[in-house]
């Protein structure tokens, strides 16, 4: 059995803002059946803290990074989870990572730092007899990990999973001290960037494993095109980067129990959904296919591209109900084409429950993204039966199978994926959907493949258990 510390800034059920909650929740409980067990370290926002229960104090600080602060041990919905609770960091109105106006907290880089500091300490000491074989953060809010680690002298293996790299967590030189870090490491070799200390390329230098959500990404970040400026450091890393993917919560999203929907086990029980969410999005019958979306609405996901391209969905009977939130110029854009078109129905929201109906009653989901390392909710939609119709890019690449002539003939198709990552492309793609959806028995075969693929968390606990093994000098 190894003993995994995860040190992540988001976490679900607790606390969401996209798949890397998803994914810090639902992996635990998988590595649970190889014996693995996993504590996880999560800062105590307001939010979190007002959904614990029984919570025991296991350690205390007096002064973190400029104010008291505890680590407090409790369980919730089956998480192993050890809480940090430092007031003056976490106890504020606002989201998670950024304030009530949207912009980022100005101590962001405190906030996490001290988050990665805790890690190192329980790494080093442990807590309430409890030591971790295994350290594993995730994404730039756990990269200073390696360097307070590598102050206490541990020597814990630390691995690091990046979900997006286009999130750096950099900040000036003038908070080395503020930060507690050595100046001495302030260099090229640790977690110095361009003149900037850099939380993520301090995890990326500091990991004895790196691992990001897909295969492809994977190779793609090791391009210009992909890499954000990291695509050096992730070269020099190459040879302990791996490509591991996403998996789901397969009781989470399970369209014969979901809570959420009118339950089905086959495609037929998906038209009593489909009316419900056209119901609920105050949209009309219509011959075309009816696509959804669920996304925050930023750059990275396409949402201008699907704009652009939407004439060519429209003219062909389809439909469009879209739930997200995020860049507010996005946000009126798609009101407006919702406003214009009786076939377009947006909410500006976040609604957990709503995604779920939506999947369910969706024919078609949509993830025209510029660049998506692993994406989940097109793995929620294959679960569903609701085909995906994605960009050829990161997990994307690799979860759908294209309806190209040689899949649909072979029977193996699952949804759609189109490329270059343009407009015009994915307008394309909108007509290539139109005419699958217009034959019936392909759709079906389709639909049936997609349920049938294996999107549970299973084949990739196991390789991040054999990673943690590898590392690990106790494990069986
Ligand atoms: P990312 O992590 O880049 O946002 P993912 O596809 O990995 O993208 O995960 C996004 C997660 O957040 C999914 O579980 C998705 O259903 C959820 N999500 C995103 N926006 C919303 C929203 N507005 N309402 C409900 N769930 C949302
Ligand atoms: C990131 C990525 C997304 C991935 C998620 C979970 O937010 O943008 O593609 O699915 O992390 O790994």
């Amino acid at each position: 059995m190894t003993k995994i510390l995860f040190v992540v800034s988001e976490c679900a059920p607790l606390i969401k803002t996209g798949g890397l909650a998803d994914v810090a929740g639902a992996l635990p409980g998988a590595l649970s059946v190889f014996g693995d067990e996993v504590r996880t370290l999560l800062p105590g926002y307001r939010m979190v803290m007002g959904k614990l229960s029984k919570t025991k104090v296991v350690q205390k600080f007096d002064d973190l990074f400029g104010g008291p602060a505890s680590v407090l041990a409790c369980m919730v919905a089956g998480l192993d989870l050890l809480i940090l609770d430092a007031p003056h960091l976490y106890d504020r109105d606002g989201g998670i990572y950024v304030d009530a106006t949207g912009h980022d907290w100005p101590d962001n880089a405190e906030r996490f730092a001290a988050l990665s500091y805790v890690a190192a300490m329980i790494a080093a000491d442990g807590v309430a007899g409890w030591q971790p074989d295994i350290v594993h953060g995730h994404d730039w809010q756990a990269g200073l990990t390696p360097e307070y680690m590598q102050a206490t002298g541990t020597d814990v293996p630390f691995v690091f999973t990046v979900h997006n790299i286009a999130f750096h967590g950099n900040v000036g030189a003038d908070r080395l001290v503020a930060l507690g870090l050595d100046p001495s490491r302030f260099s090229a070799d640790h977690f110095e960037f361009w003149g900037q200390i850099s939380a993520l390329k301090s995890g990326l230098m500091g990991a004895a494993k790196i691992t990001t959500v897909s295969q492809t990404y994977a190779h793609e970040l090791l391009t210009p095109e992909f890499g954000m400026g990291m695509d050096g450091v992730l070269r020099h890393r190459n040879p302990d980067l791996v490509g591991i993917v996403n998996g789901i919560d397969e009781d989470v999203w399970n369209p014969a129990t979901d809570p959420n929907v009118t339950p089905y086990k086959t495609t037929k029980g998906k038209a009593a959904n489909k009316k419900a969410l056209q119901k609920v999005f105050g949209l009309g019958q219509s011959d075309g296919p009816l696509c959804v979306l669920v996304s925050r609405l930023s750059e990275q996901k396409g949402i201008d591209l699907l704009i652009a391209a939407l004439p060519e969905l429209l003219h062909r009977g389809g439909q469009l109900a879209l739930l997200g939130s995020g860049d507010p110029l996005l946000e009126v854009a798609l009101l407006e084409a919702a406003a214009q078109n009786e076939n377009v129905s947006v909410k500006i929201g976040y609604d957990e429950a709503l995604s779920h109906l939506m999947m369910a009653g969706g024919d078609a989901i949509l993830v025209p993204s510029r660049f998506e390392p692993c994406g989940l909710t097109q793995l929620y939609g294959l679960r569903y039966g609701t085909l995906p119709l994605v960009a050829l890019t990161g997990g994307l690449a690799d979860t759908v199978i294209n309806a190209s002539p040689v899949a649909l003939s072979s029977g193996v198709a699952t949804g759609l994926q189109f490329h270059p990552i343009t407009a015009a492309a994915l307008g394309q793609s909108f007509v290539r959907l139109s005419k699958l959806y217009s034959d019936p028995k392909t759709w079906a075969t389709m639909q049936r493949n997609a349920m049938k693929q294996q999107v549970g968390w299973d084949a990739s606990a196991a390789k991040y258990h054999a990673l943690y093994a590898s590392l690990s000098s106790v494990a069986a």
